[in-house]
């Protein structure tokens, strides 16, 4: 089973003559501390740790079990294989008598969980004696597999209202891995219903994936900070470092200041025409054409040269930054596959980027000169110069090119859409804001937590990686009924793909607009839309998105 809690099942007493009996008597076992002298145990657990591959039987010691302070007296078995577990379980199952006399003799049974490091005692403080009635008594069925037997106890408990206030689910599931990337939503459904918090034991983060949650944490800086970097890994993490994506405030209100006027609605409206002119010429290309790819042929070419212009970027070398884009947001997860076989990119676009320091290259008027402006006054340094240039043109790139090619996909599948579209031109804002909810580009970015923070009944440890998977949030039922239908009339401007709060998309005035022009464009030119060969997913772990979407057009 990929995702399962990382549990234990807890027994312990309030009658410990009779567990001290059940230890000698039933395991065979003599306790004692390290002086020699025998301790009375107080609890046994069973647990299975999937990510620690081994298996464990612990025994609690002391007439003090309930006082985390006593962990120090546990034992521990170690067991190598889960049939060393099994074993255990078929000598409690054959000790059937004295075990349920156990039971009856008012104890209390409890699932407890570890905390993600492994870390016992908190085991106790969650669990909490106090908050179990006391005496409380379960029957445990033996037979059942182990994690139906936690999965029940867990419920049964919360049924009878005790908290299994440390319960952290936990997956083992690789979240980047091609497998997720190319079928995410069931595994997202299966971590939203595991709990709020869910903890990676594969790359060692937390991941947020309802609504509420990742909103709330989103725009919540001070508790979830963007200034160690918003990858996972800590050497991609360095070099984010220090640019407006990767700080806090006031460093980061600093950076973003620097392009506000132009990204800011006014700023915009002078390029709104320009845009519109350019939508139009692509279309009409396209229309003469017939037949083309909606990713290789417009996507992939629209944003880049609509951003490419505004910032004021020479033609000569634009055909590294979609590419560059592509693998610079891969980086953001772990370094896998797809980022190797993508490195030659990275190193290209890098090196080209580097180049833009000298502004004899940038356009006067544009971004890039803005920028540069900056650094001659004293806002910026050079360094935080090329980050900033950077962040925007990798920012608003292959997250626009993944939206405009999910559109494309979109309305070549849905006829209704395209005709509710072409009938009325108001629908391209609701249509775009529910493509990005449907099919969110950027599936999420790290933070770390600067403290610990409580969420359900989850306790994120300060220094903890935590994942805000916008693409989970925005297909949370909870927030969007029927989350995974496309639904015309549901204007989700709610929705999470931009992000939110403090970081919320600075671009997102250019992307609407970007999408509004070509929705205006498709929409006067074309008359009918379908696919003419079968779309391809992109396999980018952090990006959802096409890398094809072969479509065929006529003009009307
Ligand atoms: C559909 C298209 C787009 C999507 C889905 C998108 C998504 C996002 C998201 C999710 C964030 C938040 C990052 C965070 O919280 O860590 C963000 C930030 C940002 N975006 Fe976009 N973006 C898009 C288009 C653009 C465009 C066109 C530009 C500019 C040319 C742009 C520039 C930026 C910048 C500079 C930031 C960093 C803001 C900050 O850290 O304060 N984006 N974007």
């Amino acid at each position: 089973m990929a995702i399962q809690r990382l549990g234990h099942v807890g027994i312990w007493v309030d009658d410990l003559q009779k567990m001290t009996n059940f230890y000698s008597e039933v395991l065979g076992l003599q306790i004692t501390d390290a002086t020699g002298e025998d301790v009375t145990p107080g609890a046994v657990f069973l647990s299975s740790r999937p990510d620690k591959a081994h298996h464990e039987l612990a025994l609690m010691a002391g007439r003090t079990n309930h006082d985390p302070g006593r962990l120090i007296n546990q034992i521990s078995w170690m067991c190598e294989s889960l049939e060393d577990l099994q074993g255990f379980r078929q000598r409690l199952a054959a000790s059937e008598a004295t075990f349920h006399e156990i039971v009856t003799h008012g104890m209390a049974v409890g699932i407890y969980f570890y905390d993600p490091e492994g870390n016992r005692s908190e085991v106790f403080a969650a669990t909490g004696l106090d908050d179990v009635p006391q005496p409380y008594k379960r029957a445990i069925d033996l037979d059942q597999p182990l994690d139906g037997l936690l999965q029940d106890l867990d419920r049964q408990h919360r049924a009878d209202g005790i908290p299994s206030s440390l319960a952290q689910p936990a997956t083992d599931l690789d979240l980047f891995s091609a497998d997720v990337v190319a079928d995410p939503f069931p595994v997202l459904a299966q971590l939203r219903a595991l709990g709020p918090v869910v903890y990676s034991t594969r790359h060692d983060f937390y991941v947020l994936t309802r609504y509420e949650d990742v909103r709330a944490a989103t725009g919540n800086w001070r508790s979830f900070t963007s200034a160690q970097g918003v990858a996972l890994t800590d050497e991609f993490n360095q070099q984010l470092v220090g640019s407006v994506l990767a700080s806090d405030p006031p460093e980061h209100s600093a950076l973003r200041a620097v392009l506000s006027d132009k990204l800011a609605p006014r700023g915009l409206a002078a390029t709104r025409e320009q845009i519109s002119r350019y939508a139009h010429q692509l279309v009409a290309e396209m229309v003469a054409r017939g037949t083309f790819d909606g990713v290789v042929d417009v996507a992939r070419v629209y944003p880049v040269n609509v951003v490419g212009d505004l910032v004021g970027l020479p033609m000569e070398g634009r055909e590294n930054l979609q590419p560059g884009a592509d693998a610079t947001f891969a980086g953001f997860g772990p370094f896998n596959e797809y980022v190797m076989e993508h490195l030659p990119q990275l190193i290209a676009y890098t090196d080209w980027m580097g180049t833009m320091a000298d502004r004899s290259k940038l356009t006067p008027g544009g971004w890039g000169e803005a920028v540069m402006d900056a650094v001659d006054d004293g806002r910026l340094t050079q360094l935080a110069a090329i980050k900033t240039l950077s962040a925007y043109l990798v920012a608003g790139m292959d997250t626009t090119v993944n939206a405009i090619g999910s559109l494309l996909r979109l309305l070549a599948d849905r006829p209704d859409v395209w005709a509710a579209l072409k009938a009325d031109g108001r629908l391209a804002p609701p249509v775009f804001e529910e493509i990005l909810r449907l099919e969110t580009p950027v599936i999420g970015f790290f933070r770390v937590a600067t403290r610990d923070t409580t969420i359900g009944e989850s306790v994120i440890p300060a220094g903890a990686k935590v994942l805000l998977h916008w693409e989970a949030a925005n297909r949370d039922p909870v927030k969007y009924p029927d989350p995974d239908t496309f639904d015309i009339s549901r204007n989700p401007v709610d929705h999470l793909a931009f992000g939110w709060g403090p970081h919320a998309c600075t671009g997102q005035g250019l992307a609407r607009m970007e999408a509004a022009a070509l929705l205006e464009a498709l929409a006067a030119q074309v008359g009918a839309l379908e696919l003419a060969g079968e779309p391809v997913l992109g396999r980018n772990p952090v990006l959802r998105g096409y890398e094809s979407v072969p479509l065929r057009v006529l003009p009307g």
